[in-house]
């Protein structure tokens, strides 16, 4: 699986984690960085990952800034992206059951490594269970597409 991973410095300590986790679970990695702890506009990296799976270039993402609200505001408002913000092995496990998420969020100061690393393993091998989710996710689509026009 094609997975493309981006954090502002909030997130740059806990990217390596993630990257290492993704890895060792044999994902195709992007690292859209940042590269370091100096100070980024969070925006700017959600974006490009966003770019990146709403293109194809990917099939999913993860993003990481310091509390991860930020980053599922932004990837949250981009139409397709599915955005969960887990904070735990049990959301990450129903953000894919029941929502189909292509996207995860974490908050690299609110999230240890050890958790962190469990929630990309449990994200990355949980299928999406359709049915009546996916119907809620058609609904959803129709509702915000409305919205939005
Ligand atoms: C950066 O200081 C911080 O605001 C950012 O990482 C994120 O937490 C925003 O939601």
């Amino acid at each position: 699986m094609k997975v493309a991973v981006a954090c502002d410095h909030g997130g740059f300590a806990l990217k390596r984690v993630v990257n290492d986790t993704l890895e060792a679970l044999g994902a195709e990695l992007t690292d859209l960085g940042t590269d370091s702890t100096s100070s980024v506009d969070y925006p700017d990296y959600a974006h490009k990952a966003v770019n990146m799976l709403l293109t194809g270039a990917c099939d999913r993402i993860v993003l990481i800034c310091g509390t991860g609200i930020g980053m599922s505001i932004h990837a949250n408002r981009c139409r397709g992206v599915r955005a969960a913000l887990c904070h735990d092995s049990y959301t990450a496990r129903m953000s894919r059951l029941h929502n189909d998420a292509n996207c995860l969020i974490l908050g690299g100061r609110v999230t240890g490594p050890g958790i962190a690393s469990d929630i990309v393993e449990v994200w990355m091998k949980t299928p999406f269970e359709a049915g009546r989710h996916a119907a809620r996710l058609s609904r959803m689509e129709e509702l915000t597409g409305k919205i939005n026009e």
